[in-house]
């Protein structure tokens, strides 16, 4: 089996991770420094910065209701809080799957899973993510449509997105937005193109996986039947 491969199935990283990790030199098997083509066998002896992988450790899945005010990263330069601060207790070495920003709460899936974490954030995939926002001022039928056909961002026109209007006041105007890119920043660079400021942003659903009533700043385990569907997507 190919290292990073091997190294994502024990739960190290997402492939891409384990091949820079393989790059820096911190892989070795059996003593030798290994390299992106290299294979392990059966019983080869494989570590990263000298440390025993490969008793394969269980997959995990879950699901976590991010509340704004934490990085979706493992560690933050700002020594912000992270997600991985809220699954502290797990003790596989878990990973977030996808990035909400700082400001963003709601659904994110952790997992050492590399090959699943691959598969939903892979572009050709097209998984569906819903989001509540919130807008400032009232959106139009004119600008809910165009945001539906596409906008640019960065001179690269947006998927076609659904933008349901939820219920608008004065001054706000609630939305549900499903994309199926990943963009960064994407939904509150949609927005700015029609000249709105996304207030609240909160992810609700991937594929078909909601967040339901799961408190903010909780996880839970994903049950077998959501694993085998985010399996399948
Ligand atoms: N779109 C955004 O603008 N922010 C997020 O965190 C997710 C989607």
């Amino acid at each position: 089996m190919r290292i990073n491969k091997y190294l994502a199935d024990c739960g190290v990283g997402s492939r891409r991770e384990c091949d820079k990790l393989i790059a820096d030199g911190l892989v070795k098997i059996n003593d030798k420094i290994a390299t992106l083509g290299s294979d392990v066998k059966e019983n080869d002896h494989v570590t990263v910065r000298g440390k025993r992988v490969g008793d394969k450790q269980s997959l995990v899945y879950v699901m976590l209701h991010k509340p704004k005010g934490y990085v979706t990263t493992a560690k933050d330069d700002l020594g912000r809080k992270t997600v991985l601060d809220l699954v502290g207790d797990i003790k596989q070495r878990i990973y977030p799957v996808g990035r909400l920003d700082y400001d963003t709460e709601g659904l994110l899936i952790l997992t050492n899973d590399g090959d699943m974490a691959n598969r939903l954030t892979h572009p050709r995939n097209e998984v569906n993510k819903t989001y509540i926002a919130r807008i400032s001022g009232q959106l139009t039928e004119a600008e809910r449509r165009t945001l539906e056909k596409g906008v640019l961002l960065d001179g690269v026109k947006t998927a076609p997105a659904k933008v349901k209007i939820l219920e608008k006041d004065e001054h706000h105007t609630r939305v549900e937005v499903t994309i199926h890119e990943g963009r960064n920043r994407q939904v509150k660079r949609m927005f700015e193109t029609v000249g709105k400021e996304v207030e609240f942003l909160k992810r609700v659903s991937i594929g078909e996986l909601r967040l339901g009533g799961l408190k903010r700043g909780t996880y839970r385990y994903l049950h077998d039947d959501e694993i085998e569907y985010l399996k399948n997507l």
